[in-house]
């Protein structure tokens, strides 16, 4: 058992958090946002994640977890300090360092005795090395540290699982005094023999950016697949299935679909692609996925187009906003580029989400028409966009669709939708790499 600090009370430090306390850890979650402490303090979760707010309760009751904005002082009463501050894009795709700087500062200014400093946050490789300069230079006392790298691998929607049954943790670590430290720290997940893969720092910042480059070639692999296998007139579905028998490949990351979208594949690409520029290796692998995913967003306006190529005055109804389903997060989601488009091409849009719509429109376009419920939103349309595979469109009417719907027309861009209820009903469709069958 450890005493941790948290810095950075986002997805990814809010669920290692609550879970590092789950493990037995003693936490405080900190923040230089004082309403958002105010708020967990509250019982207020400030993002929408299933089983978050029971994880965080569980914790707060049986007192290892507590939230704080005093971050000096958390971090001079903490023997490991994770670091979990945003790393957004910055100049050139870059990321951007300037607040896991700040937190090394910080914890400099605060270093009262041996402490690891270990980085949740996705940050290039080198920056290890970065934040052992900052924190040497701003230390004004003789006490020892250590730098960790100890990315996350939690998907949205499924963050919660993820942390507390991963599929392997990564310490990126310099000597044994500090990987017997993160030993500890992750004691429960030893006890039920989590594959645990133990390397230096450089290696472990890299692990993080290549399993994320490499899931994002898959997707723009497949939906590359799919825009062959709709000229074709084959089936996606069944090249994905017949692919992922091979136990090389395996099935998962092969849906096709309107392109990647979230707070990391874009971005982690994007830096990777980058870093290695500085390094003056080429990555060539990843930076045709990158352009496939904005090619991908598109070929969703393409098929649209090809059902009604004049959209001016038409009513298009998007089905999802969110760039997957069980989030309300809305960065990088392909619906933003395909509403610009839609509006672009004089179409009248009105949107639907069950959790992310309010999201979608702060960030992107305030003026957005959006309805409470699928029917609302899809009365009179001209055409109806499926973007995000929620359960609860999945299991759409198509009865109903059709009733509702001044025109028959859909896009299925998740692949979700029955095809031979669709046909039956008369419907003219499109969706990803089975449009012809
Ligand atoms: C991802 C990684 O999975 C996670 O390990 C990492 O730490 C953060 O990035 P997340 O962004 O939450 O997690 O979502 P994920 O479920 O991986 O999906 C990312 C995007 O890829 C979504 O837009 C999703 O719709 C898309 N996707 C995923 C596909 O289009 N097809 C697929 O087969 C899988």
């Amino acid at each position: 058992m450890k005493k941790i600090c948290v810095i950075g009370t986002g997805y990814v430090g809010l669920v290692s958090g609550a879970g590092l306390a789950d493990f037995g850890n003693e936490v405080i979650c900190c923040d230089i946002d004082a309403g958002k402490i105010d708020q967990l303090n509250n019982g207020i979760m400030p993002i929408y994640e299933p089983g978050l707010k029971e994880l965080v309760d569980r914790n707060i009751k049986g007192k290892r977890l507590k939230f704080t904005a005093d971050v000096p002082n958390a971090i001079l009463n903490s023997d490991v300090i994770f670091t979990a501050v945003g790393t957004p894009m910055g100049q050139d795709g870059e990321a951007d360092l300037t607040a896991v700087e700040a937190v090394a500062k910080t914890v400099a200014q605060n270093l009262n005795g041996y402490k690891v400093i270990c980085t949740k946050s996705t940050v290039p490789v080198g920056t290890g090395e970065r934040i052992k300069r900052i924190i040497t230079t701003f230390k004004n006392n003789g006490n020892e540290f250590d730098v960790v790298s100890n990315p996350e691998f939690l998907r949205e929607g499924s963050a919660v699982g993820d942390f507390l049954i991963p599929d392997r943790v990564v310490f990126g670590v310099e000597n044994a005094r500090a990987e017997k430290v993160m030993r500890d720290v992750y004691r429960s997940l030893f006890l039920i023999e989590t594959p645990m893969v133990v390397t230096n720092i450089a290696t472990a910042e890299l692990i993080k950016y290549a399993s994320n480059a490499f899931l994002a070639v898959k997707i723009s692999f497949i939906n590359e697949m799919s825009n062959l296998a709709d000229a074709a007139g084959a089936d996606v579905h069944v090249i994905a299935k017949a692919m992922g028998l091979d136990g090389r490949i395996s099935a998962k990351f092969l849906h096709p679909g309107p392109g990647y979208g979230g707070s990391c594949f874009p971005k982690d690409t994007q830096a990777l692609a980058k870093t290695a520029d500085n390094f003056s290796v080429n990555l060539e692998v990843v930076k045709a996925a990158i352009r496939a995913n904005a090619n991908q967003r598109e070929s969703v306006l393409a098929r649209i187009k090809s059902i009604l190529p004049d959209l001016s005055g038409k009513r298009v109804a998007v089905l999802g906003l969110a760039f997957k389903p069980n989030t309300d997060d809305v960065r990088d989601t392909p619906a933003e580029h395909i509403i610009k488009g839609l509006i672009q091409a004089g179409a009248s849009v009105v949107g639907y989400d069950p959790i992310a719509a309010e999201n979608f429109k702060r960030y992107y376009l305030p003026d957005l028409e959006v309805k409470d419920s699928v029917w609302e939103a899809v009365e009179n349309a001209d055409l109806t966009v499926i973007l995000t595979e929620w359960n609860e469109l999945r299991g759409l009417s198509l009865p109903m669709l059709k009733e509702k719907m001044k025109q028959p027309n859909v896009v299925d861009a998740r692949n979700i939708l029955n095809i031979d209820e669709l046909k039956l009903l008369g419907f003219t469709y499109r969706n990803m790499g089975r449009s012809k069958i």
